[in-house]
């Protein structure tokens, strides 16, 4: 027996120190002192012993439990350690290694426009407004005096959902929705997406952006809406821009008139960006119609306006002098880098 249990100390005692990992520990822990473990079996084997013998026996099997105890225990720390250690070894992070370049995006040009004329009129009091893109008929021309039959109602110029839906051909709907919720004084600009059944070309695209103004109030006359065209395309465009209005026909205004800048490349002398003309034509306005103020319950009488809009690729392509409209939409980064 005494054999035996020496036998069972140096092996176990060999195992224990030669464990590299803290799995094989337990199962060791189990195999020695476990229930079924070989200790107890010792235990068990006692029966056929001599009382002398027993206590003496008793005493070295409890002695080899503390011992092998007492080794697990150094083994399990041991190995804790060493894990830890290698955990701290791998996730070491060397602080001077150079960092990864963050990419910073920045506005696409026409939001960049937009931004910009956003915050010229909102410096003016102007408030911004938003109407839907799939719109009634009934807004886009109805309510601002183009009836059933004008022209601009064509099916080869419009894109119709149904006979009365449509995605809007321009900002100005949202002039009566504006109207008919809001008494005056108004004083609005609402930019958005506009659509018309355009062949795409290097000044056409059948998507495209207008930014629309409104202002109704008592004794509006057409010298502020001049006045306040004449600020906009100065801080626009810069401050030596001239404009000159030439007079043209909207139905939702009269009189209507179109805006020109002087080219703010050449100054008016000609160049490639005016096409030699030296102005660049820039917009659409006029005094509000009477009959589109009616429509929306504003009395006449008492209240005139002036409204204006104009598209802001047209802004964008002469002010960063580009050439060709398609190139905003193709969103390659080497062209839009450049702004
Ligand atoms: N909606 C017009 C267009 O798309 C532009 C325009 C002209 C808007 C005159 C206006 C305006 O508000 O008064 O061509």
């Amino acid at each position: 027996m005494k054999e035996k249990i020496k036998a069972i100390r140096e092996n176990a005692i060999k195992q224990i120190e030669e464990l590299k990992d803290l799995t094989k520990l337990n199962e060791m822990r189990i195999k020695y002192l476990g229930k079924k473990g070989e200790l107890t079996a010792l235990l068990r084997g006692m029966g056929g012993l001599t009382k002398e013998e027993r206590p003496i026996i008793g005493s070295l099997v409890n002695e080899l439990r503390d011992k092998l105890e007492e080794k697990i225990k150094e083994k399990e720390e041991e190995l804790k350690n060493k894990e830890l250690m290698a955990k701290l070894e791998k996730e070491n992070i060397d602080i001077t290694m150079p960092s990864k370049k963050i990419e910073i995006g920045s506005a696409h040009p026409i939001t960049q426009i937009i931004n910009e004329v956003e915050e010229i009129f909102l410096g003016m009091g102007y408030e911004i407004a938003d109407g839907p893109e799939i719109e009634k008929t009934f807004y886009n021309f109805d309510q601002l005096n183009a009836p059933a039959d004008h022209p601009s109602r064509d099916l080869q110029d419009t894109f119709y959902i149904t006979d009365d839906i449509i995605l809007r051909t321009q900002t100005s709907p949202v002039q009566a929705r504006v109207m008919e919720k809001q008494k005056p004084p108004i004083k609005i600009i609402c930019p958005g997406t506009v659509y018309r059944s355009d062949t795409v070309d290097a000044t056409h695209s059948p998507v495209f952006h207008q930014i629309e103004g409104l202002v109704v109030d008592k004794n509006i006359s057409m010298s502020d809406l001049k006045g306040t065209l004449e600020i906009f395309a100065k801080k626009c465009l810069g401050e030596n821009t001239k404009i000159r209005f030439r007079p043209h026909h909207f139905p939702f205004t009269e009189p209507s008139a179109e805006a020109d800048v002087s080219c703010f490349v050449c100054g008016g002398k000609g160049c490639r960006v005016c096409k030699n003309e030296g102005w660049i034509e820039l917009l659409g306005c006029g005094m509000v119609h009477p009959n589109v103020l009616r429509n929306c319950n504003i009395d006449p009488k008492e209240y005139s306006g002036f409204a204006f809009g104009f598209g802001v690729e047209r802004i964008a392509m002469a002010k960063f002098g580009i050439d060709d409209l398609r190139l905003l939409y193709e969103n390659d980064v080497r062209f839009l880098k450049q702004f």
